[in-house]
C-alpha cells in the first residue's frame, strides 16, 4: 500500500504524540501518585437534610467554631437556594466548607476567591480557605439547575 511521504510523517508524529501522552500518564500516576479527585464522602441525598446529618441541623448550627478562628460550614444546595444563606466569620478565620446537594447538580463559587466546588447529590465536596480580608462575598450557583438558577446564592460575611 502506498502512503504519501507527508501523510506518513503525520502518522508517525501522531503515534509519537500518543506514546508521549501515555508515558506522561504513567509517570504522573505511578511515579508521582497523582489521582483523579475523589469525593470526600458518599452520602444519601434522601436523608441528607434530616438529623443526625449535619446538613439537617438548623441553619444557625451549621457553621461551627471548632477552635478559636477555625470553623466548619455545612452548606446544602437545593433548588433554588443554599442553606445556610448567610455565613458570618471574623477576619482571619479558616473555614472548611462541606458542600453537597439534596436534589440535583449545583455549583458553589465564592466570588472574589478561587473557591469553586461542585454540589452533587450523594457526594460531599470539601475545601478549606482562610479569610484575611473583611467584606461580603457572594457565593453563587454556577451550574445551570433550572428556572430559578440565577436566584441561587448566599453570602459570606468576613467581619473586622
Ligand atoms: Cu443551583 Cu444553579
Amino acid at each position: 500500500m502506498h502512503i504519501d511521504r507527508y501523510e506518513r510523517w503525520y502518522l508517525y508524529g501522531a503515534i509519537a504524540l500518543l506514546l508521549v501522552f501515555m508515558l506522561a500518564l504513567a509517570v504522573s500516576s505511578f511515579a508521582f501518585g497523582i489521582r483523579v479527585p475523589a469525593p470526600y464522602e458518599k452520602v444519601d441525598p434522601r436523608t441528607i437534610a434530616t438529623p443526625p446529618s449535619p446538613w439537617g441541623l438548623p441553619e444557625e448550627e451549621r457553621v461551627r467554631e471548632l477552635a478559636p478562628g477555625r470553623y466548619e460550614a455545612y452548606v446544602l444546595g437545593q433548588m433554588w437556594q443554599f442553606t445556610p444563606k448567610l455565613i458570618t466569620v471574623p477576619k482571619g478565620s479558616t473555614v472548611t466548607f462541606y458542600i453537597t446537594s439534596k436534589d440535583i447538580q449545583h455549583g458553589f463559587k465564592l466570588s472574589g476567591t478561587n473557591l469553586n466546588l461542585m454540589a452533587l447529590p450523594g457526594e460531599v465536596s470539601v475545601l478549606t480557605a482562610t479569610f484575611d480580608t473583611p467584606g461580603t462575598f457572594n457565593f453563587i450557583c454556577h451550574e445551570y439547575c433550572g428556572t430559578l438558577h440565577h436566584t441561587m446564592f448566599g453570602q459570606l460575611v468576613v467581619e473586622e
